[in-house]
């Protein structure tokens, strides 16, 4: 059983990681009051008094449009940190896992993004990842950077699924933007496939980038329309008649996204010797258990 040092325990991924990570080890979860990533001082010191095994990193500054505005707070979250507990990580022996993003890349591309392709961020988020994935390279020993995407899960603050839902209640029409693409995740199958790579790699070797979505590609405007049927089907309250598909140019946000954000999922499915749920299922097992 390994001691396992959990950041940003109160998130969408900390939260069902508590579950997942319970068979292989001891989690500490540690959320924003007990480790403040903003701290270096607050890192070391909580790192040197655990002692784990392993540090699993699911903190970050998600907030895409705010950051461009908070450039310095995301920076420190995203970029500064990781590299500190990678340093930190290295110097007692810990095996890091750390989670990234898809919007490390520019959305040019019209395949999916493999784990090697060159990294172009768009916004001051994904530039922030990005410093944060070079930090632990420069500064870590063992690691594993987990890339995934357009997280939603039944924990945390908010997401795109529980938005759609308030608004499905509030509104009878919607505009969604149906010209960026990607692969919806649920965040319990993201802190369940951290679980397992934990359990198939050989922690005393590895240096690697690892993609992990939920398969499958949808827009925005698909991802509403799915749940909106889902949710109809399990009896949420909904008052929504119509969803109208609409450009990025239409709907303006402070920070640029990829028009094209599909992570390839064949390295990890590799490892782990299953492909990867599909997102519409995923998305109903997530509406199940939130309705519960
Ligand atoms: N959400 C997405 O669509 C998405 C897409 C691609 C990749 N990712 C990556 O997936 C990982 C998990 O994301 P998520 O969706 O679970 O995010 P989340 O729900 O926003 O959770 C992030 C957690 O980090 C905590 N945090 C923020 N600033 C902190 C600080 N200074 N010190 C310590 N903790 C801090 C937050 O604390 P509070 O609860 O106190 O705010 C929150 O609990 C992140 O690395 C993220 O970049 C997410």
């Amino acid at each position: 059983m390994y001691k396992i040092l959990l950041t940003g325990s109160d998130g969408q991924v900390g939260q069902d990681l508590q579950q997942t990570l319970s068979p292989i080890g001891e989690v500490i979860a540690t959320n924003r009051q007990q480790l403040d990533l903003t701290s270096p001082d607050n890192i070391r010191q909580v790192i040197q008094k655990i002692q784990p095994d392993i540090i699993i990193n699911s903190a970050a500054y998600t907030a895409v449009d705010k950051a461009e505005s908070e450039s310095d707070l995301a920076f420190a979250v995203n970029g500064v940190a990781p590299a500190i507990i990678a340093e930190e990580a290295k110097k007692i022996g810990a095996f890091l896992l750390h989670i990234s993003t898809d919007y490390v890349f520019d959305g040019k591309k019209n395949t999916p993004y493999l784990e090697t392709d060159i990294t172009h961020p768009l916004g001051v988020y994904g530039k922030s990842k990005l410093a944060g994935e070079q930090g632990i390279e420069k500064n870590g020993d063992r690691y594993v950077i987990l890339r995934t995407a357009w997280v939603y899960g039944t924990e945390g603050k908010g997401n795109f699924v529980k938005t759609m839902l308030r608004l499905g209640q509030q509104k009878e029409q919607l505009g969604i933007v149906s010209d960026q693409v990607g692969s919806p995740t649920w965040s319990y199958d993201i802190a369940n496939t951290i679980s397992q790579i934990l359990t198939k790699l050989n922690l005393a070797e590895t240096r690697e980038i690892y993609h992990f979505t939920n398969s499958g590609v949808a827009s925005w405007y698909d991802l509403a329309v799915a749940i909106f049927e889902e949710a109809k089907n399990l009896g949420f309250p909904l008052n929504i008649k119509q969803v109208n598909p609409i450009t990025t140019e239409e709907y303006p946000t402070p920070a640029k996204r990829p028009h094209y954000s599909v992570l390839s999922g064949k390295k990890t499915a590799n490892l782990l010797g299953y492909n990867a749920p599909y997102w519409r299922d995923s998305l109903k097992e997530m509406l199940i258990k939130l309705s519960k």
